[in-house]
């Protein structure tokens, strides 16, 4: 059957897309012409016959190639799907083109032109190839659709792979909040080796920053989750409005706090109660005070005034001021100078050895027996930005370790959130009584290994995106945290205050 011809102009289209876009210079580029062809489908009215004039001839291409035409079933990646692609454009233009293999070949060549036409103004070359692909192919599409993007993806992913010599199978893909999972069946274990040490290779033929695509453990034997991030533009939001929902449900834990929603969009909470105290820590602008708010509102929904103080220290003096507004402060006030929170840890400390003589007195354990007894609040106790703390005043650590170190039993938790996770600001001691992590995005790994004894906080995605680490899990959990704003930390007051 006759050919599919192209111009110069064309080929050259194709030249820079697999180049550029698929980043593997050798690809087959017939995945160019039906890439093309879907683009131009997605146009609702035909294609121009402007187009079947070729000024500078540039080559032609196989119907065998384009279209698989003639090709049998079991030669890889070359299926005949000819017929197909024949019953699209005959639903497509409204005419049996099984009659006339001319006039088939003609539209063909037409859409192929116009869709290469589409791909060289849509996408620049500077651009993502695969985000393009879902923006420009796949959006608003049914999810029969939606799988022939995917395929497209896993194609160039699984290209990338053999590149570092690693061969898998897809299993399963799943579509996160902030990535794409997917879990790869490697039937070679020593392949696990080379994908470990080829993350940031892979990284760089899929046109992502260096540390981008992370692994995660899958509980299925051989197989391993491939975290690979969208762009932010293709990010779902974790909605403000899940914390109300999620408040709204029953809840056991004494101190219930949401922080989010984990990468594949369940609800993630701790109880601070247990935890008992929290570290909280990543560069400028990673989300830690959107963080705190969404623990604080958390509480503010979940507690009551009876049952819950807060003691808030905010040596910066901007980021509490919402909450100055509070019916039943530790103190009566948001504490901003170092003589203020230097006040208000003794008094915190002295609260905490009251309770335990109380206790004795009563002849109870800890705050739980002793509450059934008589109404004593818990106590949480926030320091927006710990290392600005010890920096005014070293001192300030005595009566911080203090509590870290007993005040569990006494219901007097401790959230530190810090900017500068070094060994300064969160020395031997402190440390050692802080169990529970929470890394927002750092610069370095070292920072991460500061935070969570381990790397990966540096390949975080920043805006909200955190590592947390449970007292009793080994593997930190990935979370990404909901923008609680001024409007939800108002009604949380609110509704605290009734
Ligand atoms: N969960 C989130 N979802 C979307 N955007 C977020 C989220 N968390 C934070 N951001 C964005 O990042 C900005 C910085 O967040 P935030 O003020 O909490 O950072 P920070 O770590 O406290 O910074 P600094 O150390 O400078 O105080 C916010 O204004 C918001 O635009
Ligand atoms: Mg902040």
């Amino acid at each position: 059957m006759a050919n599919i011809s192209i111009s110069e102009e064309d080929e050259n289209i194709i030249l820079q897309v697999r180049s550029l876009g698929f980043r593997t210079p050798d690809a087959a580029k017939y995945r160019v012409l039906r890439l093309a062809l879907a683009k131009s489908l997605r146009i609702e009215t035909p294609p121009e016959s402007g187009l079947d004039t070729i000024e500078k001839k540039g080559r032609d291409y196989d119907l065998e190639v384009v279209t698989g035409f003639g090709k049998s079933e079991n030669e890889k990646g070359f299926h005949d799907f000819d017929d197909a692609v024949r019953a699209l454009l005959s639903v497509y233009h409204q005419e049996d083109l099984f009659a006339s293999d001319q006039e088939y070949k003609k539209l063909l060549q037409r859409h192929i032109r116009r869709g290469l036409r589409e791909i060289r103004t849509s996408w620049n070359a500077g651009h993502n190839f695969i985000n393009w692909l879902r923006e420009e192919l796949f959006q608003g599409l049914t999810s029969d659709n939606a799988q022939l993007a995917v395929a497209t993806e896993t194609d160039l992913l699984l290209d990338a792979l053999a590149e570092i010599s690693v061969h898998a199978a897809i299993r399963d893909i799943k579509q996160g909040i902030r990535l794409d999972r997917y879990a790869l069946y490697l039937a070679n274990i020593n392949h696990l080796d080379n994908l470990k040490k080829g993350l940031s290779k892979l990284s760089f033929r899929l046109g992502l920053p260096e540390n981008a695509i992370t692994l995660s453990g899958n509980k299925e034997a051989g197989v391993v989750n491939l975290d690979i991030p969208r762009s932010p533009e293709h990010w779902k939001t974790v909605a403000p409005a899940r914390l109300n929902e999620w408040a709204d449900l029953p809840h056991p834990e004494k101190l219930p706090v949401w922080l989010g929603q984990t990468v594949l969009g369940e609800n993630f909470n701790m109880d601070l109660a247990e935890a008992p105290h929290v570290l909280l820590a990543g560069a400028t602008g990673s989300g830690k005070t959107v963080c705190l708010h969404s623990l604080i509102c958390s509480l503010l929904k979940t507690q009551s005034q009876e049952k819950l103080q807060f003691a808030l220290i905010d040596p910066k003096g901007t980021e509490l001021n919402a909450y100055a507004k509070l019916p039943n402060l530790f103190g009566g006030f948001v504490a901003k100078s170092t003589l203020e929170a230097a006040n208000m840890l003794d008094e915190l400390v002295e609260t905490m050895e009251a309770r335990n003589r109380l206790f004795v007195e009563m002849g109870v354990r800890d705050i739980d027996e002793a509450s059934k007894k008589s109404a004593l609040p818990r106590i949480v106790v926030v320091v927006e930005e710990l290392a600005d703390l010890l920096m005014q005043s070293r001192e300030l650590e005595t009566p911080l370790v203090r509590l870290a170190q007993k005040a569990r039993s006494t219901g007097i938790h401790l959230v530190l959130a810090t900017q500068r996770p070094d060994a300064a600001t969160f020395s031997g001691l402190l440390r050692s009584n802080i169990p529970v992590r929470i890394a927002l995005r750092v610069q370095k790994h070292t920072e991460s290994s500061i935070i969570l004894d381990q790397k990966g906080a540096e390949a975080l995605l920043g805006k909200g995106d955190m590592l947390i680490k449970l007292t009793d899990q080994l593997e930190p959990i990935r979370v990404h945290g909901a923008k609680i704003g001024d409007s939800e930390i108002a009604l949380a007051i609110q509704k605290f205050g009734r």
